[in-house]
């Protein structure tokens, strides 16, 4: 049996911030198979890997993301807050990280590389944030159709309407269809909305493991999010799911056997 393919949750970021191109570095040298990332548009029309709605948690700065111009949140710090980082080797100091550049570091690394990109909803712009996403991806020949890529991107989403506007904007472009609980239209394992893979959490498939299988029935993949706990290794392992999503993929991998 192969093993799950393992992807850093916006990087190695339960050693480093969070969506910092320090964390992402880590888990390439880590051997991660691939990295999470989540993505906002800011004001001026660039996308920008933060999780949050709000600029608050994870830097110095305040308000919303997509109020900021990419020039102000140039001028913010992302890396001090991480409170693992402060304790053992000082604050990281780390500007805020483009898609652009994530993805320049990702092909930068020489080697295959899966890279998830998550759109954030709701969004002041809408369907505009995975417009921008398609076009940047079709300037680095990165929207699907290669087999022989070296880098795979998938577009992931709890959005529906995000993921069928992804569907039709790129066809080729593989996607994913993220869910907290699982939805009574997905326990027999159908990937609604044009989707290729689905996302559960590990609580999901806590409450529902036999949507795994019924998934793969039905010719889908499963990565599931965020695995961080030897059980939930086990757990979602021992499941035969495809990807796991984690803050921490150097354990994941050992924990694997890798
Ligand atoms: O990859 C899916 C996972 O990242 C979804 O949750 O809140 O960490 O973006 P969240
Ligand atoms: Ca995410």
């Amino acid at each position: 049996m192969t093993r799950p393919l393992v992807f850093a949750h916006r990087g190695s970021s339960a050693a480093l911030p969070e969506h910092t191109l320090d964390a992402y570095r880590r888990a390439i040298d880590e051997g991660a198979d691939g990295l999470e990332c989540d993505v906002r548009l800011t004001r001026d029309g660039h996308l920008v890997c933060i999780h949050d709605r709000r600029l608050d948690r994870t830097s110095n700065g305040r308000g919303r993301v997509s109020a900021a111009t990419l020039d102000e949140l140039e001028r913010l710090d992302f890396g001090s807050w991480h409170p693992e980082t402060s304790r053992s080797s000082g604050p990281v100091l780390a500007g805020v990280l483009t898609l652009e550049r994530l993805i320049a570091t990702t092909v930068d690394a020489g080697r295959p590389l899966w890279l998830l990109i998550e759109t954030k909803h709701p969004s002041r712009f809408g369907s505009a944030v995975e417009e921008r996403l398609v076009e940047l991806l079709k300037r680095y020949g990165l929207a699907g159709g290669d087999p022989l890529a070296m880098i795979k991107v998938v577009v992931m989403s709890f959005s529906p309407l995000a993921v069928r506007s992804v569907r039709t904007l790129a066809p080729d472009l593989p996607t994913g269809y993220l869910f907290e609980l699982v939805p009574p239209r997905v326990r027999d394992g159908r990937a609604p909305f044009g989707a290729s893979i689905l996302g559960p959490s590990v609580g999901a498939l806590r409450t529902h493991p036999e949507v795994v299988g019924r998934a793969h029935e039905r010719g889908h993949q499963v990565y599931v999010w965020t695995v961080n706990t030897p059980d939930e290794v086990e757990l979602v392992a021992g499941l035969g799911v495809d990807g796991i999503i984690s803050d921490r993929p150097a354990y994941v991998l050992s924990q694997l056997g890798h």
